[in-house]
């Protein structure tokens, strides 16, 4: 009678055959492309560490290498990435405050209100967007200010600063449009006032004024106009320009510094 194996060498046995068949299924190349530690038969070769950085999404948006001084923070005092990071901040808390919120003119301040009292977090997660917002608007002017004293604007970093100037101005325009929002006697006047000014537009300041208030005066289609450009149509084109940014630096040679 032929001797049977040890238990546990079948079990290691069906084990590798189990690991042998995942790692040849299609699901699974598909997901760990050429060049992944986890593919059947990876071997450290200067081939596959190529692939690693050409097809992971993770290393491919983070430099291998980076410069020695732009890893300290008392260069950047990582301004970029604060701003960065309050953006998202600002994105997380705003989905919360969508939950409960209504843009119309009957609704809006009650709306806050209620938020404020009675949901749970809601008064501390309004705040925060709020802090956010105000910090983000000082943060992406220290990160210019700080841009502009390393000179890091010359070339061949030009492009970029013009990239930069817009997100500044898209950064004041996502902060006014949500002034409107609470819908109190605050946001009303402050865009009054800010409409009004629009409104000296040469040649088509009444075009634009009409376009902004919905119609001649503030009312519930200001309100919707300032709501989408607020929560869609800025932040969709900011984070196209926050895309292009990023690429720049990458492009640009990474962070700037001493020659
Ligand atoms: C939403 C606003 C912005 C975000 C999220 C952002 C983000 C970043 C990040 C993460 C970096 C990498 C280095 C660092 O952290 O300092 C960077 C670099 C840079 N940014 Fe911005 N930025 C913004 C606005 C601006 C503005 C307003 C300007 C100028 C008008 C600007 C011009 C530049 C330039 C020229 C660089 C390259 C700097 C260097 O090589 O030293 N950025 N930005």
């Amino acid at each position: 009678m032929p001797k049977k194996q040890p238990l546990s060498e079948r079990m290691s046995q069906s084990a590798s055959q189990l690991t042998d068949q995942v790692q040849s299924s299609q699901a699974w190349n598909s997901i760990f492309r050429p060049g992944s530690i986890f593919r059947k038969g990876y071997n450290d070769s200067p081939r596959n560490r190529s692939y690693v950085v050409m097809n992971s999404v993770l290393y491919h948006l983070h430099p291998v290498k980076v410069k020695r001084h732009a890893v300290k923070v008392s260069y950047t005092l990582c301004l970029g990435g604060l701003s960065f990071f309050l953006f998202i901040l600002l994105t997380v808390t705003g989905i919360f405050l969508m939950f409960f919120y209504r843009p119309t003119a009957a609704q809006a301040w009650d709306d806050i209100y209620t938020l404020q009292t009675s949901v749970t977090f809601g008064l501390l997660v309004r705040n925060m967007h709020r802090w956010a917002a105000h910090l983000m608007v000082l943060s992406v002017f220290l990160h210019m200010a700080r841009v502009f004293y390393h000179g890091a604007y010359k070339a061949p970093r030009e492009f970029n600063w013009v990239i930069g100037v817009i997100l500044l101005q898209l950064t004041l325009l996502l902060s006014f449009t949500g002034y409107l929002l609470p819908w109190d006697q605050l946001a009303l006047w402050a865009v009054t006032v800010g409409t009004n000014m629009m409104g000296y537009t040469p040649v088509f300041g009444e075009q634009v004024r009409f376009v902004l208030l919905g119609g001649v005066e503030i009312g519930t289609d200001t309100l919707l106009r300032w709501y989408v450009l607020h929560v869609l149509m800025l932040p969709f084109v900011i984070v196209i320009f926050m895309a292009i940014h990023f690429w720049r630096v990458r492009k640009d040679g990474g962070i700037s510094g001493p020659l």
